[in-house]
């Protein structure tokens, strides 16, 4: 049985014997009014406890979202629909400090669960065509809002949560500590019949189409679980950026896209990056409309600050990755399985003068339990660590490395390393 409160009504009717535990529950308004209001003045509600949103519902949001979510529980089992009003979330998503990027919610504070009441079940609806036509061939595009930004925030858990059609990355994770993240589901589709879902002829052209709708990024954070993950897209679907301390991955299936992702690091110069203690594992990746561009990689940005500001420009940028294990990867028809590039930028500056720059340095890297393919798009490439001389890659060891790439002998290129063991390097 449901109930529909006004706020008045919903501080009033909350138990006053067991003082801030009241439960309440929202029902939309309907017909197309925005029900961000009424969320937020719930969620800030000392009497509201627990804030329950129920199936079927669906609830407009139409105004940005900043939730201090302080000892409480939100149990979205129905769904959060973001309006299409691209002007709007343009002019008015909260700006992070991180590539000028900007989010549609903030959930900050401790003690917080969100729930989306079963795997596949509730949570966003980020009504994401609108932005992917928009966005169609061009990555981080200015305006566009990550889903969900968790910041600040510390000792929570968001389970059993979908993320349909996100604007952008589906989460966000910055200056937190010890966030559980399980039982999620993302799924960024393109259905716009206008675009080529897959242009083989450009690696990368069937992922820019929904380009940059990350599944998670990790940055400034230390103690994060993330275990129990679908994601379908067609850019990273986890990410580590800077500062990504005791993080642990288990059971995470990628469909489409770019894979698991360690950086982009180095991108300024003023911030050190480190990633440091991740551990992975059973992570399964594979193509869907979208082509897996591969299982792992790894991508520096080039030494010097080049091709303006970020997001696409930047670097000169320095820092660590260090101490990975990466268990029990099982992919098909990755076009190169694993791969760290030294010398990024996004921006059309001819960097290659540059190329032998960086100095952030990956090391103590393990990979084992590997079982896959290549797609063979890269000529059998199935490892390709170019690595800066300023820098050389140090200790990384495969152990029991079963990838294939069928209609090629598989090639290793290694540039720029020490130590590498258990695959044959040229
Ligand atoms: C966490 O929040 C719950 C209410 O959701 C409360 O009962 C509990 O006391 C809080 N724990 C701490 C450590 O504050
Ligand atoms: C966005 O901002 C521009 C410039 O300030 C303004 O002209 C426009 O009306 C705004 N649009 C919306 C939907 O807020
Ligand atoms: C998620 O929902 C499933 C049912 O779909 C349930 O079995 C599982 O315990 C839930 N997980 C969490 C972390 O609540
Ligand atoms: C997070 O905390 C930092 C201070 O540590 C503050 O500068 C920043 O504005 C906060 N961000 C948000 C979105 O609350
Ligand atoms: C981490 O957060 C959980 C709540 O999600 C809490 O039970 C646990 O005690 C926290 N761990 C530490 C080390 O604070
Ligand atoms: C993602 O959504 C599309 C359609 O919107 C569907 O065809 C596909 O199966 C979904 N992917 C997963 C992994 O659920
Ligand atoms: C792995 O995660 C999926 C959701 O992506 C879930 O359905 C499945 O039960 C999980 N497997 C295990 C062994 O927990
Ligand atoms: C990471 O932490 C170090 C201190 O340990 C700090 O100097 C650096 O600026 C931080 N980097 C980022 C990206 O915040
Ligand atoms: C990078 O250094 C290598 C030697 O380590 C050299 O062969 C190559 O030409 C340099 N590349 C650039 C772009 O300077
Ligand atoms: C980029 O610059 C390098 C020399 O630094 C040059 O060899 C190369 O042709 C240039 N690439 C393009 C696409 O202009
Ligand atoms: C693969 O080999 C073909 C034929 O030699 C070449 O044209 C193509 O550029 C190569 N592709 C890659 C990604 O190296
Ligand atoms: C390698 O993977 C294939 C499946 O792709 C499997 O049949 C084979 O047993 C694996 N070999 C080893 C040595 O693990």
């Amino acid at each position: 049985m449901l109930f529909s409160f006004t706020l008045l009504a919903l501080v009033v009717l909350a138990p006053v014997s067991t003082h801030n535990s009241g439960t309440c529950t929202l029902i939309p308004h309907g017909n197309g009014r925005d029900d961000s209001q009424q969320f937020l003045n719930a969620i800030n509600s000392p009497g509201c406890n627990v804030i329950e949103l129920p199936q079927p519902y669906t609830y407009s949001i139409q105004q940005v979202l900043n939730t201090n979510l302080q000892n409480k529980v939100l149990n979205v089992f129905g769904t959060l629909s973001f309006s299409t009003d691209l002007a709007y979330w343009i002019n008015n998503s909260f700006m992070t400090d991180f590539q000028n990027q900007v989010t549609a919610w903030i959930v900050t504070g401790s003690n917080w669960t969100i729930s989306g009441g079963a795997f596949n079940a509730g949570g966003i609806d980020g009504n994401g065509q609108a932005w992917y036509t928009r966005a169609a061939g061009f990555g981080n595009q200015a305006g566009r809002p990550i889903s969900l930004y968790v910041v600040n925030a510390s000792d929570a858990v968001i389970k059993n949560f979908s993320v349909r059609q996100p604007q952008f990355w589906a989460f966000f994770v910055d200056q937190s500590k010890n966030i559980t993240l399980e039982g999620i589901y993302v799924n960024a589709t393109n259905h716009d019949p206008a675009e080529p879902v897959s242009n083989p002829a450009n690696g990368n052209a069937g992922n820019n189409w929904v380009v940059n709708t990350d599944g998670i990024d990790t940055y400034r954070s230390d103690s994060i679980v993330i275990r129990d993950w679908t994601v379908q897209n067609g850019d990273d679907c986890v990410a580590y950026k800077g500062n990504s301390t005791n993080i642990q991955v288990y059971n995470v299936t990628c469909n489409g896209g770019q894979g698991i992702a360690f950086g982009s690091l180095g991108q300024y110069p003023d911030r050190v990056d480190y990633v440091e203690n991740i551990y992975m594992s059973d992570i399964t990746l594979r193509p869907s409309v979208n082509r897996l561009t591969g299982a792992v990689y790894f991508k520096a940005w080039v030494g010097v600050s080049a091709g303006g500001p970020p997001p696409n420009g930047g670097g000169g940028g320095t820092g660590l990755v260090s101490n990975v294990l990466l268990e029990n990867f099982n992919f098909v028809d990755a076009d190169e399985p694993l791969y760290l590039q030294s010398c990024l930028t996004y921006s059309s500056v001819n960097v290659t003068q540059y190329c032998n720059t960086s100095t952030l340095v990956f090391q103590d890297i393990t990979v084992k339990d590997f079982t896959g393919t290549s797609s063979g798009l890269n000529n059998g490439s199935v490892v390709d660590i170019v690595c800066s001389p300023a820098a050389p890659c140090q200790n990384w060891q495969f152990l029991n490395w079963n990838v294939t790439a069928p209609g090629y002998s598989p090639v290793y290129t290694c540039t720029n390393t020490e130590d590498i063991g258990g695959i044959p390097c040229s």
